[in-house]
């Protein structure tokens, strides 16, 4: 296994990108990252890309082959991937990439991550993004994932005390990151009390507690680390990355607010890294809905199970916090075009871990993790970061 690095990072805004088409976004997040990685066009080995639902949301599929097309290398005749894991589609197209570089078939290759969820009206969004949970058990009975996480949210406040007031919290910091990031859809402020009267889309989740429906593409350039710095005078490194996967349907899970995937993957993560979640500098996870970032940092073993709530109330995760969670404002407030997700999260650790995440950096920033979930749960990449 060798060592492999980011050399290149790039985004488009998150938002309701009307003026933009499907293409255009790729493209725009890809040359981006190419133009910070200093990179030639002629040295990329290898593509992969995130999307989860393209054909459903802008009619598109065969996707892997259209981001090389529209990045002009049809004629390089480039080996282009598209990878699919729902919501977590962006963080396993991450770990092919880096997986393909470690394993010493590529030197150096473009992961992008890319949906366009806005062309389709909103029921159409719901369903779509239905589709990955269990079509037997769980969409052909009306669940939704508002409805699945809004269960597990319940359970969490019967088991351990978890308040709605928390659960706000964690939507006022992430809107708070959000406003500092020029690229989130939501760059302004929320109030516990807007959170909490928001108009209710599932006991107990508001709207304000749900991350919203996004168009946007984020890319990075990965390169083998020993080469990094030929590129790059500050690239990182990745010192761990994991990956895992559970039933579809959350009733089937062991424990509903325990999601496994993560506890597996990051365990995975932490092993390689050789270190242990109290040496993490920051993290981006995913916070599809607040009770999820809550669910995160417990079962990424940054508090103890149960303890995500009082966590917040602390301010345990704020940006001035001993442990800054989501300072890109997460998929709360920055958005969450589902296949980018993965990508965008990496984009906000490398920036950080480089020093150039401006009015929301976090001082003496070494290492950082990015927490990827598809679904409820059922699949889940992490992969930890260390500034070289
Ligand atoms: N957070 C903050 N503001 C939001 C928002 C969100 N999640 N969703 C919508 N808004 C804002 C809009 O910008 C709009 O504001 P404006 O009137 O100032 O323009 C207003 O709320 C109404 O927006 P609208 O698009 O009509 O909302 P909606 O009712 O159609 O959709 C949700 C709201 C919460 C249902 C939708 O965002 C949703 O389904 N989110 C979950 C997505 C999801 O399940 N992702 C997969 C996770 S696993």
């Amino acid at each position: 296994m060798r060592d492999v690095a980011v050399i290149g990072v790039g985004m488009t805004k998150f938002g309701e990108l009307w003026d933009k088409s499907f293409r255009q976004l790729i493209a725009e997040a890809g040359a981006k990252a190419i133009l910070d990685s200093g990179i030639e066009g002629k040295e990329i080995d290898a593509m992969y890309v995130g999307s989860m639902s393209s054909g459903r949301f802008v009619g598109q599929e065969h996707v892997g082959a259209l981001v090389a097309d529209a990045s002009g290398f049809s004629n390089a005749h480039i080996p282009a991937t598209r990878i699919e894991s729902a919501c977590a589609s962006g963080g396993l197209a991450i770990r092919q990439g880096y997986l393909s570089i470690a394993s010493g078939i590529n030197d150096i290759v473009v992961v992008g991550g890319m949906e366009k969820m806005n062309d389709v009206v909103g029921a159409s969004a719901t369903e779509t993004l239905a589709t990955a949970a269990d079509q037997e058990w769980e969409a052909f009975f009306g669940a939704t994932f508002p409805g699945l996480y809004a269960m597990i949210a319940t359970k969490h406040m019967h088991d351990y005390g978890t308040t709605k007031e928390q659960l706000a919290q964690v939507a006022v910091k992430n809107h708070v990151n959000g406003s500092l990031n020029p690229y989130a859809q939501y760059q302004r402020e929320v109030t516990v009390e807007q959170v909490i009267k928001a108009s209710m889309v599932a006991y107990p989740l508001g709207l304000l507690d749900c991350s919203p429906v996004t168009d946007g593409s984020a890319a990075v350039v990965l390169c083998s680390a020993d080469k990094a710095k030929d590129y790059k005078d500050k690239p990182v490194k990745f010192i761990g990355s994991g990956q895992a996967s559970d039933s579809l349907a959350l009733h089937a899970r062991r424990e509903i607010c325990t999601l496994d995937a993560t506890i597996h993957a990051s365990k995975m993560a932490y092993k390689q890294a050789n270190l242990t979640p109290k040496e993490i500098d920051l993290a981006e996870v995913h916070d599809c809905f607040t009770i999820a970032e809550i669910c995160a940092i417990e079962d990424l073993g940054f508090v103890k199970k149960g303890e995500g709530g009082k966590a917040i109330d602390n301010k345990i995760t704020t940006l001035d916090g001993s442990l800054p969670i989501n300072t890109s404002g997460g998929l709360k407030a920055k958005g969450h075009p589902v296949g980018a997700t993965g990508v965008a999260q990496l984009v906000e650790v490398t920036l950080q871990l480089r020093g150039e995440a401006d009015k929301r950096q976090v001082k003496n920033a070494q290492i950082g993790l990015a927490h990827n979930v598809g679904g409820s749960g059922a699949s889940c990449t992490v992969n930890i970061l260390e500034a070289m």
